[in-house]
């Protein structure tokens, strides 16, 4: 009785913390490890990037000190352009250690956080993050350590690389600054052997007790002959108490997009191999 009530009453101050506009500044000061100075002078140093001409706005404070981190640890070089620019999340191109990496920016502010909630509080690696800053940057953890699970279970994905606050760094899918197309952007020349392909990672997903959360046409990437798997986000642990639902959904989502190419199959057929 106690414990409920005290969990109700937590939710409510956690709502009203989100619905409201969240004071950065206290954070931000508790935060403040890099000179003022240098981070101006980093920033002197971004704004020659394509990706700051164009969205500024992505760059902002504590993206900036993410970002001077990740060069600092030497996983990013420079920055290039904006591939993607979304209501979560922006998608940048840019230099890395060995190659080009994509940045995943998140946005603080202008995020569905209570979607985020949702999605978190079923899992049981979360531990219960309390401002909106916390949430984002339990997310983008959570991502990372998705699309590093995914990867063992043998499904092609981006390989997650780094992460830091609001930031996922991960291998770039496409080259020379272009990202590769979703895979509702190509002519799929032999939709069978590519249903078989996304069936067999959602499997895999399932077997490793993942459930993307989010899986179609374009989260799937097509790269040098192989199909990538991304946005790995609200992917949860088939324990969560939406996974089934999300599963579902998921099946329904590859039965359309496949049967809309003459392949013969439905949700429940797919829902069927990728449990087997
Ligand atoms: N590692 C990557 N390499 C190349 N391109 C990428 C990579 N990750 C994402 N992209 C591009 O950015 C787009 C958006 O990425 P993603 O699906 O991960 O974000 P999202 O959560 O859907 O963002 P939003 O919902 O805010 O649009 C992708 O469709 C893809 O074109
Ligand atoms: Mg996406």
């Amino acid at each position: 009785m106690e414990d409920e009530r005290d969990a109700t009453e937590a939710e409510r101050e956690l709502d009203e913390e989100l619905a409201g506009d969240i004071d950065e500044d206290d954070t931000v000061e508790r935060e403040r490890e890099i000179d003022d100075a240098e981070l101006r002078e980093f920033e002197d140093r971004l704004r020659d990037s394509e990706a700051y001409e164009v969205e500024a706005e992505v760059f902002d404070e504590p993206t900036l000190r993410a970002l001077y981190k990740l060069v600092s640890d030497g996983h990013v070089r420079a920055v290039g352009g904006v591939v993607s620019s979304g209501k979560e999340a922006n998608v940048v191109e840019a230099d890395g250690r060995e190659g080009e990496v994509a940045l995943k920016i998140y946005r603080v502010v202008a995020s569905s956080f209570n979607d985020m909630r949702r999605y978190l509080e079923g899992d049981p690696r979360f531990e219960g993050a309390r401002s909106k800053k916390e949430l984002v940057v339990e997310w983008v953890r959570r991502e990372y350590s998705n699309l590093r699970r995914a990867a063992e279970a043998g499904v092609r994905v981006p390989e997650p690389l780094a992460h830091e606050r609001n930031v996922l760094v991960s291998e770039f899918i496409g080259g020379g600054g272009v990202r590769a197309p979703q895979l509702r952007e190509v002519e799929i020349e032999n939709p069978e052997t590519c249903y078989d392909v996304v069936v067999e990672y959602a499997s895999r997903l399932y077997d490793e007790g993942i459930v993307h959360g989010d899986l179609s046409e374009y989260n799937l990437l097509v790269h040098e002959g192989d199909i990538v798997v991304i946005d790995m986000g609200q992917a949860v642990d088939a324990e969560h108490p939406r996974a089934d639902e999300l599963l579902e959904n998921d099946c329904g989502n590859v039965a359309r997009f496949f049967s809309s190419l003459g392949v013969d199959t439905s949700r429940d057929e797919v829902l069927k191999q990728v449990t087997r």
